[in-house]
């Protein structure tokens, strides 16, 4: 194995070569895209800190899925901003709540996308926790059964998969026999197993969901990013609880664990490359020193190379853009 018999150049020469021998592929069909749900009608304001991402009124939100859709998007993740917040967070589980709407007004006018939903309770709390609050501490049975009530009411308005990231123990469980019950029996599960406690997270709380916390932090309930091995064992009790796809998040900082991940348990793996990720990206290419289209790609195929089949990205539009072009 050794030169000059060996000359690994000789596959890199052109185009064609390359591309016969290339390991990993980016396609449309990879791709998760966020949308955000606010009252009122005929709403779509830029969200600043996530630019190009927008805050829709149902109506402009069925319209922008639509804009997805016929470039290829295949599955939205859905965020709610309410019009009321609580300590019992009732806006999330309401049935005429924000995200409730978005799901039926989405499943009517685009039977065949895929609807997901964040089932989380901090952007419906006013202390933006992640569900009920004692003594400074984030309680979690009384929390884990607020955000399956919520997984419910989601089922019932027509969502095809529920994706819980309050890093709650039992949390999956819990959801997946309340909609077993209720006989949502295929009504799947995108559990955020491996979900880091992150400052990469703070351009999505200062625009997206509106939720951030009024006191303390998320570290008592996501992991330390100092660990990995503690994601592993997360993920295995989120599959023996019932999970179909496990995700890793955030993604750039934590291709180990992509990779460590996908490696232990082959099951479908989503990564979110969060909003601190594309805040980098955004102002990265902003800068001028880098070329923008060029970056978008390598980061989007780092994820691949690590071992997701699916990336939750804030950057779809630019993404499919770049794929045409490569005639992908
Ligand atoms: C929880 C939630 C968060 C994100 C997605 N879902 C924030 C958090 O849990 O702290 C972050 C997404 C991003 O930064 O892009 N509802
Ligand atoms: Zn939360």
């Amino acid at each position: 194995m050794s030169f000059p018999v060996h000359r690994m150049r000789r596959l890199r020469a052109n185009p064609q070569l390359r591309a016969l021998v290339r390991e990993n592929a980016l396609s449309v069909d990879d791709f998760i895209v966020p949308l955000f749900a606010i009252h009122g009608s005929g709403i779509k304001e830029e969200m600043e800190s996530l630019p190009n991402n927008y805050r829709c009124s149902i109506d402009m939100l069925v319209d922008e899925a639509k804009i997805l859709f016929d470039k290829g998007i295949r599955a939205v993740l859905i965020f709610g901003i309410p019009a009321r917040k609580d300590e019992k967070a009732t806006e999330a589980y309401a049935e005429d709540g924000i995200v409730s709407q978005a799901i039926r007004a989405l499943k009517k006018s685009i039977p065949e996308l895929i609807v997901i939903v964040d089932d989380c309770l901090c952007a419906y709390t006013p202390h933006g926790h992640c569900g009920i609050m004692e003594n400074g501490y984030l309680v979690n049975d009384a929390s884990k059964e607020i955000i399956a009530k919520a997984a419910l009411t989601y089922a019932q308005a027509g969502a095809d998969m529920i994706a819980p990231p309050a890093m709650l123990d039992g949390q999956v469980a819990a959801i997946r026999s309340i909609l077993d019950e209720n006989r949502f029996v295929n009504t799947s599960i995108m559990a955020y197993s491996a979900k880091y406690a992150s400052a990469l997270y703070d351009p999505f709380f200062k625009q997206g969901s509106q939720s951030t916390v009024a006191f303390g932090d998320k570290r008592t309930h996501q992991m330390d990013y100092a660990n990995s091995d503690e994601a592993l064992r997360e993920m295995a009790l989120d599959i023996e609880e019932g999970a179909d796809i496990v995700m890793v998040k955030p993604g750039l900082f934590y291709l180990d664990i992509v990779y460590r991940c996908k490696t232990e348990f082959k099951f479908p793996l989503a990564v979110y490359n969060v909003s601190g990720e594309y805040a980098m990206f955004h102002a990265a290419a902003k800068s001028g020193v880098i070329n923008k289209d060029a970056l978008l790609m390598e980061m989007l195929m780092c994820f691949k190379r690590a071992g997701a089949d699916m990336i939750i990205t804030y950057c779809a539009h630019d993404a499919i853009r770049l794929l045409k072009q490569q005639g992908v």
